[in-house]
């Protein structure tokens, strides 16, 4: 029997975002998360009788969430729901089983790398049949929605979902097969990657620390790391996906990898040292941190060395923030470099379009057009691939591409928590200031531009502005400022610094000693300490 439950509009999504993130108490309000997908179903592209895919992170209140959601679906006209076994898919593969099922789209629970648990954050967002996150005219139309929505509608009556067991069974009129969230993706890797060049690597020696940081990519990890391909039980740690992540971040930085960093600079380090929540990834060689720029870089520069790749590139893309490293390769390759504003979602009508074959972000998302997603264990597996067939180590395979392509320095400072309208009031001061910038000198850098980054989709032609603040330098530096999209609390500044040595440069130094100069041009062109009160960022990665 089929429910429809009054309610009443909510200021839940802000217009623009890809989903809706908040803490888990404001989902857990009578509604809300109803709200949202109810929205969803209301303004999503589909067919009568598609097939919509679910899965999460396996946060703490993903399973209520999905038995509510599928009740949903049910009232709602859809055919077929495919759910991970436990609630669980990872980002990127429920991207790739949306795509190899043919389903109109799928809800994704997760927060990405927010911490979780009852006091912490809770996320949905809605993915195309792409597989990818929705575009903006979608979260529009969402959003829009959630601004008039009077009711959501359910199944009523009968048992929940077994979740944890795999098989079909059905709720009204639809049908509910909880799939393996491991398989099709492992299979689908196998696909890409040299996995026989890897495994006979493995035999003899590659060694790899992966940090699943109790997250979602655990059982991922475990399948394809240890089981597929023949690294040692305990390569995979924390690779039990926990409802708090074990009260860290599941972000891969330099922050919350701290232990792998630590391992990796030490003797016993082993050739790949890598963490991933599922989307993100960070990649530490022995001895030496790759930034992500660097990575998708040289992953850009050597991806012929994988069977899907051997073809070559049709293109590579990196948002606006993320350093110009992987501009260099492109330039070499003589393929495209397309520069998007932050968020995967820009990427994937270029991926849809033949335009891109590999894309990244500074924030430690990189991927392909295998999904729509960013991949953490893609990312991992080509490195392996690279390092298995070319023999060498992660620091001779970076030393030989700086010296080719000469090196981008880079770091993000981020100031957390900073009351939105203090953020507010130095990114319009900033924008005011733009026009008098060029020409002026800090210290030994002088500014030869700057300007608000504005984005025109070259295949659908839809237009984004305000996408940041570039501040460029005659010397060839960089300094980008923006909000982010994503926090729940109060804004965050990401301040951005890159600067480029070319292959006769100084390409063996300490990033920090490196980066000095900027650091003070940012504090003089922003007055971040003077509008926050901050005189140091919370954390730098
Ligand atoms: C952050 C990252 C961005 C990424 C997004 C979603 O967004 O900076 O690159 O696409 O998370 O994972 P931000 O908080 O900066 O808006």
């Amino acid at each position: 029997m089929i429910t429809t439950v009054a309610t009443t509009p909510f200021d839940g999504q802000k217009p623009g975002t890809s989903g809706l993130r908040k803490k888990v108490r404001v989902f857990q309000q009578a509604n809300y998360a109803e709200n949202f997908i109810q929205s969803v179903f209301d303004v999503a592209e589909r067919a009568p009788a598609s097939t919509l895919v679910i899965g999460g992170d396996g946060r703490f209140h993903n399973r209520t969430v999905i038995a509510r959601a599928i009740r949903m679906a049910a009232a709602n006209g859809y055919a077929r729901v495919l759910v991970g076994q436990g609630g669980i898919l990872s980002t990127p593969a429920a991207s790739h089983v949306i795509r190899k099922y043919g389903a109109s789209g799928g809800l994704i629970l997760s927060a990405s790398h927010n911490p979780g648990g009852p006091d912490e954050d809770f996320g949905i967002k809605y993915n195309i049949a792409n597989g990818g996150p929705a575009p903006e005219a979608v979260t529009e139309a969402i959003h829009a929605r959630t601004q008039t929505i009077d009711r959501w509608l359910m199944v009523d009556g009968g048992e929940d979902v077994d979740l944890d067991c795999l098989g079909t069974s059905q709720v009204g009129d639809m049908v509910v097969e909880v799939i393996d969230p491991v398989a099709d993706y492992a299979d689908l890797m196998e696909e890409l990657f040299d996995f026989d060049a890897i495994r006979t690597a493995a035999g003899h020696g590659l060694s790899v620390a992966f940090d699943a940081m109790h997250a979602v990519t655990g059982p991922y990890a475990h399948e394809i790391l240890e089981r597929r391909l023949g690294f040692p039980a305990g390569t995979v740690h924390n690779g039990t996906p926990l409802e708090d992540f074990g009260e860290h971040h599941p972000d891969p930085n330099l922050v919350h990898a701290r232990v792998l960093y630590d391992l990796m600079m030490s003797p016993d380090a082993p050739a790949l040292g890598a963490a991933s929540d599922g989307d993100r990834n960070l990649i530490i060689g022995k001895g030496v941190f790759i930034t992500p720029s660097d990575s998708l870089a040289m992953l850009a520069a050597d991806a012929h060395l994988a069977p899907a790749y051997a073809g070559g590139l049709k293109g590579i893309a990196r948002s606006m923030p993320t350093s110009a490293a992987a501009d260099r390769v492109a330039e070499a390759l003589g393929i495209p470099l397309w520069e998007t504003p932050t968020g995967w979602k820009f990427f994937g009508t270029l991926l849809d379009a033949g335009k891109a074959t590999i894309c990244g972000e500074e924030s430690a998302g990189t991927g392909s057009d295998h999904v729509r997603e960013k991949d953490g264990l893609w990312a991992v597996l080509l490195w392996l691939n690279i390092l298995a067939v070319t023999g060498k180590p992660v620091m001779q395979i970076a030393a030989e591409h700086w010296a080719r392509f000469g090196r981008n320095y880079y770091a993000r400072h981020d100031y957390e928590a900073i009351a939105t309208d203090k953020a507010g009031a130095l990114m319009a001061a900033l924008e005011a200031s733009l026009g008098a910038l060029p020409g002026q000198s800090f210290g030994p850098l002088t500014v030869s531009a700057a300007d608000q980054f504005a984005y025109t989709d070259p295949v659908d032609g839809s237009e984004s502005r305000n996408q940041g603040v570039r501040v460029m330098f005659a010397c060839g530096s960089r300094i980008v400022f923006r909000l982010s999209g994503t926090g729940t609390e109060g804004a965050t500044l990401r301040v951005y610094l890159e600067r480029y040595e070319g292959p006769d440069g100084r390409l063996a130094e300490e990033t920090p000693a490196m980066l000095a100069d900027l650091v003070a041009a940012a504090e003089a062109i922003a007055g971040i300490a003077a509008h926050t009160g901050r005189t140091a960022p919370d954390v730098v990665t």
